[in-house]
C-alpha cells in the first residue's frame, strides 16, 4: 500500500482527516490468530492475541523460537532463520507446512496464510503465499500487510560478520519503508548472476551482456538511492529521540553507489555505473564475480557516545546497539502508520533490570505488538497486566493468569 493510498484512505469526501481512521491507521497491524500445522515442533497449533506485547516463556527446546519464526514467514523471505523451507516441516510430519494468520489491519481483518505442499517440500525453492483466499506471487507480496522487526541471538555477531549479513540487515529495515526494495534487490541479483555467468562462459556478445547491465545499473542505483535514503531516516529517528537505556548508534553506509548519489544525480550515477560496468568486464571474468556494485556495500555502526566502531564494543554494549537500532526503526514505521510486529528472540535475559523496563516500557508506548521469549517468567514481571503471557511446554502454549 502506498502512502497517497493511506492518506486517501484517511480522509472523507472533503479532504479532510477522520481522527477515529487516523487512529485506526496509527495502530497499524496486529496479529489476533496464529495457526500452525506441521511446522517444527508443531504439529498443530492454535493462538489467540489481545493486541498486547505477548511473552513466551519455557524451557529449552520448548518451542519458543519456532514460534517467533512462524510469525516471521509472515514478512518476505525465509524468516527468522534463513533457513531452506524444506528444514521448516515436522520431521514426525508428511513433509509440508503452514503457517496461517488472522489479521486486524485499518481495513479491516486480513487473512494471511503461507507453506509447502507435502509433495514439493524437497525441491520448494519458494512458498506459496495466499492473501485473503488470493494466492500471490512470491513472499515479497506480504511486505505490503505487515512489518516485522526480529532481534536474534544469532545477530549477536552482526558486527563481525562479513558485510554480507549487515547489508542484508540493512536490506530489511529498508524494505519496511519501501516494500518494493525486496523486488528490486531480486531484479539487480538475477542480472547480476547472469552477468557473473556469461562471463565466466566467456560469452562476449556485447549486446547481451550490455543488455543485462542495463538492469544491474537501473536496479542497483534505485537500491543504493532507497539505502542512503533509509540510513538518513534511521540517523534523524536517533537525533530526535531520547534513546533513554540504549546507547544510540552512529550509523553510514559504505559502497559505490551510495558514495556516488551523496555528490551526482541519479541518473549520472546510473550511467556511471553502466560504463564501469562494460570497463570492467575483463577483470570481473578473470575474478570470476562483479568486483564492484551495491552487492559489495556494507553498513557501518559506530557506538556515538563511545565514538567506538560496534565491532570493537563489547558483546553487551553490541546487544544494545542493535536493540537501539530495532526501537527506532520500530518508531519510525510506527510514526508513518505501520507500527511492526516486534519478535525479540531471548533478548530480555541478557538486559540488566533498568534496561529490561526500558524496553517494555518503549514497546508499550510505541504500541507494539512485541513478540519476546525467555526461559524464565521473572524476567517478564515489569510488564506486569500490560502484556499478554504464554507458558510454553513441549510445544503447546497455555497462556498465563494476567
Ligand atoms: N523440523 C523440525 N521437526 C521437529 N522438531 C523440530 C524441527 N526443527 C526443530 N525442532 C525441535 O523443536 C524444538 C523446539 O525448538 P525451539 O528452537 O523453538 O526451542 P526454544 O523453546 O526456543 O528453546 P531455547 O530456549 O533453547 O532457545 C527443539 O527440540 C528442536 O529440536
Ligand atoms: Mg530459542
Amino acid at each position: 500500500m502506498t502512502a497517497e493510498i493511506l492518506d486517501r484512505d484517511m480522509m472523507d469526501a472533503t479532504g479532510s482527516v477522520v481522527p477515529a481512521r487516523r487512529e485506526a491507521a496509527a495502530r497499524g497491524a496486529t496479529l489476533a490468530r496464529l495457526v500452525l500445522t506441521d511446522f517444527r515442533s508443531y504439529a498443530r497449533a492454535e493462538f489467540s492475541f489481545d493486541g498486547r506485547p505477548v511473552t513466551l516463556t519455557g524451557d529449552n527446546g520448548a518451542g519458543k523460537t519456532n514460534l517467533l519464526e512462524a510469525i516471521s514467514l509472515l514478512s518476505p523471505g525465509r524468516g527468522l532463520r534463513g533457513v531452506p523451507y524444506a528444514d521448516l516441516a515436522r520431521a514426525q510430519g508428511a513433509g509440508g507446512w503452514a503457517v496461517a494468520a488472522a489479521l486486524e489491519t485499518r481495513w479491516g481483518p486480513l487473512r494471511i496464510g503461507t507453506g509447502i505442499e507435502p509433495h514439493k517440500a524437497e525441491t520448494a525453492r519458494s512458498r506459496a503465499v495466499r492473501i485473503d483466499g488470493e494466492a500471490a506471487t512470491g513472499s515479497g507480496a506480504l511486505a505490503d500487510h505487515l512489518r516485522i522487526v526480529w532481534l536474534t541471538p544469532a545477530m549477536d555477531r552482526l558486527f563481525v560478520e562479513a558485510a554480507g549479513e549487515r547489508r542484508r540487515f540493512l536490506d530489511r529495515i529498508v524494505m519496511g519503508f519501501d516494500p518494493a526494495h525486496g523486488r528490486r534487490a531480486n531484479a539487480y541479483e538475477r542480472a547480476l548472476r547472469e552477468r557473473n555467468r556469461l562471463l565466466a562462459d566467456n560469452v562476449r556478445e556485447p549486446g547481451w551482456l550490455s543488455g543485462l547491465e542495463e538492469q544491474m545499473a537501473e536496479h542497483g542505483v534505485a537500491l543504493a538511492a532507497a539505502r542512503v535514503e533509509t540510513v538518513a531516516r534511521l540517523k534523524g529517528a536517533f537525533e530526535v529521540a531520547t534513546q533513554g537505556a540504549f546507547p544510540r548508534a552512529a550509523i553510514t553506509i559504505a559502497g559505490t553507489l551510495e558514495a556516488d548519489l551523496a555528490e551526482h544525480a541519479a541518473v549520472e550515477v546510473e550511467d556511471r555505473f553502466l560504463r564501469r560496468l562494460a570497463e570492467t568486464r575483463a577483470r570481473d571474468a578473470a575474478a570470476g564475480r562483479s568486483l564492484e556494485g551495491p552487492h559489495r556495500s556494507d553498513l557501518l555502526v559506530r557506538h556515538a557516545a563511545k565514538d567506538q566502531e560496534a565491532r570493537l564494543c563489547s558483546t553487551g554494549e553490541q546487544k544494545a546497539l542493535l536493540i537501539g537500532i530495532a526501537l527506532a526503526n520500530a518508531r519510525l514505521l510506527a510514526a508513518r502508520g505501520h507500527p511492526p510486529l516486534l519478535l525479540l528472540d531471548e533478548v530480555a535475559a541478557h538486559l540488566d533490570e533498568t534496561r529490561r523496563a526500558a524496553l517494555f516500557d518503549e514497546i508499550v508506548e510505541l504500541g507494539l505488538q512485541a513478540f519476546m521469549t525467555g526461559t524464565d517468567r521473572a524476567l517478564f514481571t515489569a510488564f506486569g497486566s500490560r502484556a499478554q503471557g504464554f507458558c510454553v511446554e513441549r510445544s503447546t502454549a497455555t497462556p498465563l493468569d494476567d
